[in-house]
């Protein structure tokens, strides 16, 4: 990564990275995420409590069963703060975890969320394209929303294999289809003009508009996460290069039709207003309603409506043995 120039400030070093980032997307990446970590479990309403390791198991179990929990010893790409790892540890699915991501910010803040759900966690910084780990090293390999922003994912899920021990799994969840992200995105567009406009009306202004200098940042981060979110995928065709790169086994599931068209608007409205107006009932509400359109979507809607067309692919298979 570059160092600043002599005569630079460190505002000017940061302006020209960004600049740089819009034709470098691992470095897009690794700016973005660092400047998130600190706010991401917030943003993104991600908790360690019961809700989250109930979410998580659930993505994990949709896809890839129940069977052989706990893994001995798992591997998370792209961990974020931890939420998908952390939260299969507390759901019992694996015994020893290590975490990786390409922004060493994010690598931070999850051992520091592991440390206060005191486990030992490994936390190294990580391409997932070339993995600072031994072939034959993990019974499971687990992602969540990262594959999107890999550069070469075939190259990614063969590392992957080459880091599994024969017959080790891995799974991949929460990846955006090609057209339930489409809808998703234009759902949030709308929300996010509605709110920022109405918010600044007359007395709703003091109580419900996020300060000036926070909204022209988060602006700035929606500039940069057009250059960060590299694909959508068809289920169909994500598995295919999962064969491609080696991997038996090999399933994709698809989840949320109208809970995303639900939660989008939701997430996008939190992040548009001040949120100490929300508060716990509003969050309560909000997880609720998407719980019950969830079940909706699996139950009942999934049998009908065709499966590229909900908005979350996850992906499975495992190592020959
Ligand atoms: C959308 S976030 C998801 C974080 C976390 N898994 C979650 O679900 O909350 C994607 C994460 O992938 C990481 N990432 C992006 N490109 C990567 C790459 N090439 N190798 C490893 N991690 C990467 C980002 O830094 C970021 O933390």
């Amino acid at each position: 990564m570059s160092q600043p120039e002599t005569h630079e400030s460190s505002a000017q070093h940061l302006a020209r990275r960004v600049r740089e980032a819009f034709a470098d997307p691992k470095l897009a990446n690794v700016l973005y995420h660092d400047w998130e970590a600190d706010s991401y479990d917030d943003k993104w309403s991600i908790s360690y409590d019961q809700r989250c390791i109930d979410y998580a198991r659930g993505r994990f179990a949709h896809v890839a069963g129940t069977t052989g929990w706990p893994y001995p010893r798992a591997l998370e790409l792209g961990c974020g703060t931890g939420f998908f790892l952390l939260n299969l540890k507390q759901a019992g699915v694996l015994d020893e975890g290590h975490v990786t991501d390409i922004s060493p910010g994010m690598v931070a803040v999850a051992r520091r969320n592991a440390e206060a759900l005191g486990f030992a966690v490994e936390g190294r910084v990580a391409d997932a394209e070339s993995i600072p780990y031994d072939d034959d090293t993990f019974d499971l390999v687990v992602g969540h929303a990262v594959l999107h922003h890999i550069p070469d994912v075939e190259l990614a899920l063969r590392e992957v294999l080459r880091v599994l021990r024969p017959g080790g799994r891995f799974v991949f969840a929460g990846e955006p289809t090609r057209r339930g992200d489409w809808v998703a995105r234009r759902l949030s567009t709308l929300t996010w003009k509605a709110t920022t406009r109405v918010t600044q009306l007359g007395p709703l202004r003091e109580r419900w508009a996020r300060p000036p200098a926070e909204l022209a940042a988060a602006s700035q981060a929606a500039a940069l996460e057009a250059v960060v979110d590299l694909h959508t995928f068809d289920p169909d065709s994500l598995a295919r290069t999962a064969l491609r790169a080696g991997a038996v086994d090999v399933r994709t599931v698809t989840e949320e039709l109208t809970a995303s068209w639900f939660g989008w608007p939701m997430r996008t409205f939190e992040y548009a207003v001040n949120r100490e107006r929300l508060g716990f009932r509003w969050a309560m509400v909000a997880y609720k309603g998407w719980l019950r359109l969830s079940a909706l979507d699996e139950k009942v809607l999934a049998r009908v409506v065709p499966d590229e067309l909900f908005y979350n692919v996850c992906l499975t298979g495992t190592k020959p043995t």
